[in-house]
């Protein structure tokens, strides 16, 4: 694990339930966080604006709606996420900030239970409309098995690599896992096949609804090269302390 050495990346999960919520938590963190995940509450909440916020302030976002579909509604889908920012360069002086970010989403997130065709839909959508647009191709994650699942057996392992090789094969970047099966995936999969973790617990805190759960440490000790975190950031008394004690905890690995 050498060469990835203190490269794993912090995604915070902005869980919450409004814009003012995001607007405060994003500058709140800002100058420790680049990456920040918009999923399906505050997304359904706020919709595109809060995708534009967080690229108006210079950060990343990684849009987790985990697309699940007929092959054609998943590239419709993906096709208006990897427009969002175009959106964001024609929205003029939003928030009185000159967006910093003109590259276009960092990154999105299908299900692998969708299938080959599914996620081979959304690859070629998603590189064909950000060439045309002029931005980055995003990033493209198949989700394998929710984190909120627990392994009995081999039986969750088995399948995310299952799927994982699917989501190769579909030409996707990486995979959501969690760190158990981290290790194991790069095997099979090569170092580049990117792995996006959650269920990131550091020692001693309340795992909740989480089942596969790692330590920040271990996390990046197994190789994963995202690590998302939500309530222990988000929930927690002072999140940008939260967020320091994480990241430290990250480059001590
Ligand atoms: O609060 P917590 O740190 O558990 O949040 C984890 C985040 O990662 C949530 O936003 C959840 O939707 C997301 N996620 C997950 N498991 C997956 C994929 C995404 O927990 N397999």
């Amino acid at each position: 694990m050498i060469g990835k050495k203190n490269k794993a990346q912090l995604v915070v999960a902005l869980d919450i339930d409004s814009f003012e919520k995001m607007r405060v938590l994003v500058d709140q963190l800002a100058d420790v966080v680049e990456i920040f995940k918009v999923g399906s509450q505050l997304f359904t909440a706020c919709g595109p604006a809060a995708v534009r916020f967080i690229e108006a302030r210079g950060k990343k976002v990684f849009l987790d709606l985990k697309f699940h579909d007929i092959p054609n509604t998943v590239g419709s889908a993906v096709r208006s996420a990897v427009g969002l920012s175009v959106a964001l360069e024609r929205a003029t002086d939003f928030h009185n900030r000159t967006p910093s970010v003109k590259k276009g989403l960092f990154m999105y997130s299908v299900h692998t239970v969708g299938g080959l065709e599914m996620m081979k839909e959304a690859v070629a959508v998603g590189t064909k409309f950000a060439e045309e647009i002029g931005v980055n191709k995003p990033l493209a994650m198949g989700v394998t098995v929710l984190t909120s699942e627990a392994n009995k057996g081999n039986s969750v392992i088995d399948l995310v690599l299952e799927r994982a090789a699917v989501a190769k094969k579909a030409g996707l970047d990486g995979v959501v896992a969690s760190a158990e099966e981290a290790k194991a995936i790069h095997d099979k999969l090569g170092k580049d096949f990117l792995i996006i973790t959650p269920g990131i617990r550091p020692l001693g805190t309340d795992p909740q609804d989480q089942k596969r759960v790692a330590t920040p440490k271990i996390a990046v000790k197994n190789g994963s090269d995202f690590l998302v975190v939500g309530r222990p950031i988000v929930a927690a008394a002072n999140p940008h302390k939260a967020a320091e004690a994480i990241l430290q905890e990250m480059q001590s690995s």
